[in-house]
């Protein structure tokens, strides 16, 4: 079966998950977006209110800055990657995702994983990070390189929003980051 097929199955699946408490506060299931046959993969943490809201990752403020860099530094639209996120829901009032919450849902994120097979993941933020990368480090530690996992390449930055909320050197650092995704993809 296409990745994309058993892709879609696997987000109407999810679209009725009840697996944890998250459930019971969503708008949508924030299942994830673009081409489920991409090289290059990015995952967050959670949902926020804006996704909630339409049911697609990033499409607030740290999904706008993260369409730009994209674009300035890869040459490439959203359209061109897979997205997600480390929990399908959003949490009440954008807390962290708890332990048990973060269990419940990492099956979907494997699944997706496994389906699109990309060559290179960004983890944005330490929530990504910690889980793809099996570490406690927070993200200033483990970030400025890549990381081999499986069949594919971590590449860890900064989650946008703490690019937003920090500006100049985060950003500058995330761009290198991105670019080193670049590199590993084979797209520069
Ligand atoms: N922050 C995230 O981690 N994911 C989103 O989809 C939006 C904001």
């Amino acid at each position: 079966m296409a990745p994309g097929t058993e892709l879609a199955d696997l987000a109407r699946e999810a679209a009725g998950c009840t697996r944890c408490p998250l459930a019971a506060h969503r708008t949508h299931v924030v299942f994830g977006v673009g081409d489920p046959e991409a090289d290059l993969m990015f995952v967050g943490e959670a949902p926020g209110r804006d996704e909630d809201l339409r049911g697609e990752p990033f499409v607030g403020r740290s999904g706008k800055l993260l369409d730009r860099l994209l674009h300035e530094e890869l040459g490439v639209g959203r359209e061109r990657c897979y997205i997600a996120n480390v929990v399908k829901c959003r949490p009440p009032d954008n807390r962290d995702p708890k332990a048990d919450e973060i269990a419940a849902c990492r099956p979907y994120l494997e699944a997706q994983l496994r389906l699109i097979r990309p060559k290179v993941v960004v983890t944005l933020g330490n929530f990504s990070t910690r889980l793809l990368l099996g570490t406690d480090l927070g993200i200033t530690k483990v970030r400025g390189r890549s990381y081999p996992v499986g069949d594919w390449h971590l590449v860890p930055t900064y989650h946008p929003a703490a690019a937003l909320r920090s500006g100049g050197v985060v950003v500058a650092e995330m761009r290198a980051d991105l670019i080193r995704a670049k590199q590993l993809v084979g797209w520069g």
